[in-house]
């Protein structure tokens, strides 16, 4: 079969075009209105159209494979000598198709981490990550799950309402994580607040990201004067020999990759145990525990919607079709996970079933799951208990989720519940986690990352920060969140 990506790749219809979801020759767009307003629906039409590997455009219609089959899935995220990590390799790059302001480059910019690294590069950088995160006792993990989770029930407890994704959610990975970076708890608040403006890519996250930036730098400086049982020491005391530079970014990968993964699952898992009457039963006798209900979310709506990419290393085939050196490929996890070769019937329960492809496969397999998985557990194990009576606030049809091509998040989850009394929440006055009114993270010199400094209007920070400073990491949660 030759290849059906087009010669010239730059014509797009006007907006309003009938056809804006299909670019030229008529490939399908995996960027849009269409296509973010139903994705899964997009997959099943490209998976009658293709099978197992379907020919897609991404923004400014570049071309790209979309890898929809399971085992086709594995079999590119196994074999990474045909399935490259670097996206150096890609030839749209050579032929000078991504422009520098182009949506993709925050995900797709080769930057030296574990992430983009292939062979001995990756070992070296990966095996640095994974054993220092191999390090955490796991009851710790869930202890500060208990503690975070407690503080955030307390914040709205007392007012019998609330809603689920920006009052719980998006907080709790983030806290968890600085402990197991190593940050003291008072930066806490602070984080999950330049983690929440980076999410949402508003004019202050350059400022946030900065923030961020400068935190870890100052973290570092304390660390090596006075190492402790924490990610930052360990990276920098690794065999592995990392730069300031290297363990600077990969605490950064880590915070970002653990964050955005765990609220969407977070939130998604909520939504699953407050709505699915499986579940419900369950606290009777019944068939579906907690973490039935998560395997489920994770076949279903896996926190990412894929992963790009990898890049082929010479002239090959998969599902059917003949890949180019040099071609992009995505890993379509919510396309695999839905596969009928693998489940023929969408609405069978998958309890206890961990083969779905939510966190990948092969050497770059996420190194997380665990911690992904304990946060998500624990935390919504503890809302269920401290609010039994826990229930969706509004009718579930009027749930709704934004996408982008890599992820889909629910917008709100309102819920209500009997409130809290004085005698029913925890014993322990438990400082506040969540500033009462939420602050916009100011630019914080690497001197001075934890100076309270005043707030100032999104505008001005956004008109001070030049634009060329804006980091992977900013842009690359812009591209998240949209
Ligand atoms: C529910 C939560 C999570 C999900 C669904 C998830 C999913 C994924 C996926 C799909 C990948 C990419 C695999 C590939 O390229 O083939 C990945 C990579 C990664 N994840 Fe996770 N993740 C989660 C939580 C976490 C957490 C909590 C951490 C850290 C504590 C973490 C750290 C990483 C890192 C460092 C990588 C890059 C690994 C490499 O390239 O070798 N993730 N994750």
């Amino acid at each position: 079969m030759t290849s059906p990506f087009p010669e010239n790749t730059s014509a797009t219809p006007p907006p309003g075009c009938p056809a804006h979801g299909l670019g030229p020759d008529g490939l399908r767009r995996l960027y849009g209105p269409e296509a973010e307003a139903d994705p899964a629906g997009l997959y099943e039409k490209l998976r009658a159209e293709h099978g197992e590997v379907a020919p897609v455009l991404l923004h400014g219609d570049i071309p790209a494979w979309l890898v929809l089959g399971h085992s086709a899935n594995l079999a590119a995220m196994r074999t990474p000598s045909r399935f490259s990590r670097d996206s150096r390799r890609w030839t749209a790059f050579r032929d000078g198709l991504v422009t520098p302001e182009s949506p993709l480059m925050p995900v797709i910019a080769w930057q030296p981490l574990c992430v983009f690294a292939d062979g001995e590069e990756h070992r070296r950088l990966r095996g640095a990550v994974t054993d220092g995160l191999n390090r955490f006792d796991r009851r710790g993990i869930r202890r500060y799950v208990t503690r975070f989770a407690d503080q955030l029930i307390e914040e709205f407890g007392a007012s019998g309402r609330a809603e689920l994704v920006s009052q719980f959610a998006e907080h709790l990975p983030m806290l968890v994580m600085t402990q197991l970076v190593g940050m003291p708890e008072e930066y806490g608040p602070r984080l999950v607040e330049a983690a929440r403006d980076l999410m949402k890519g508003t004019e202050t996250a350059i400022a946030s990201n900065d923030y961020v930036v400068a935190t870890l730098r100052r973290m570092m400086e304390r660390k090596r004067e006075a190492p402790g049982a924490d990610l930052v020491s360990w990276l920098m005391q690794h065999e592995a020999g990392l730069t300031d530079d290297e363990v600077l970014e990969h605490l950064r990968v880590v915070l970002l990759a653990a964050n955005e993964t765990t609220v969407n699952l977070i939130a998604d898992g909520l939504k699953m145990v407050l709505t699915d009457r499986r579940f419900r039963a369950h606290l009777s006798g019944g068939q579906m525990t907690l973490p039935d209900a998560l395997d489920q979310v994770l076949w279903d709506s896996p926190p990412m919607l894929l992963v790009a990419g990898r890049w082929a290393t010479g002239d090959t085939e998969l599902g059917g079709q003949q890949i180019k050196a040099g071609d992009m490929l995505l890993l379509g996890l919510a396309a695999g996970n839905a596969d009928p070769a693998v489940r023929p019937d969408l609405s069978t329960p998958l309890f206890g079933n961990r083969s779905h492809l939510a966190f990948g496969s092969g050497p770059h397999e996420c190194p997380g799951q665990d911690i992904g998985r304990a946060i998500a557990e624990t935390g919504i194990d503890i809302l269920l208990t401290r609010l039994p009576d826990l229930r969706l606030a509004v009718p579930e049809a009027e749930l709704t989720w934004t996408s982008a091509w890599i992820s889909r998040h629910l917008v709100e989850l309102p819920v209500s519940f009997s409130p809290r009394t004085a005698e029913s929440a925890p014993t322990a006055a438990a400082p506040p986690v969540v500033p009462a009114t939420p602050t916009v993270p100011a630019p914080a010199s690497p001197a001075a990352p934890a100076a309270p400094a005043a707030a100032p209007a999104p505008e001005s920070v956004a008109a001070v920060v030049p634009r060329q400073r804006r980091s992977w990491w900013t842009a690359l949660t812009s591209v998240f969140r949209r």
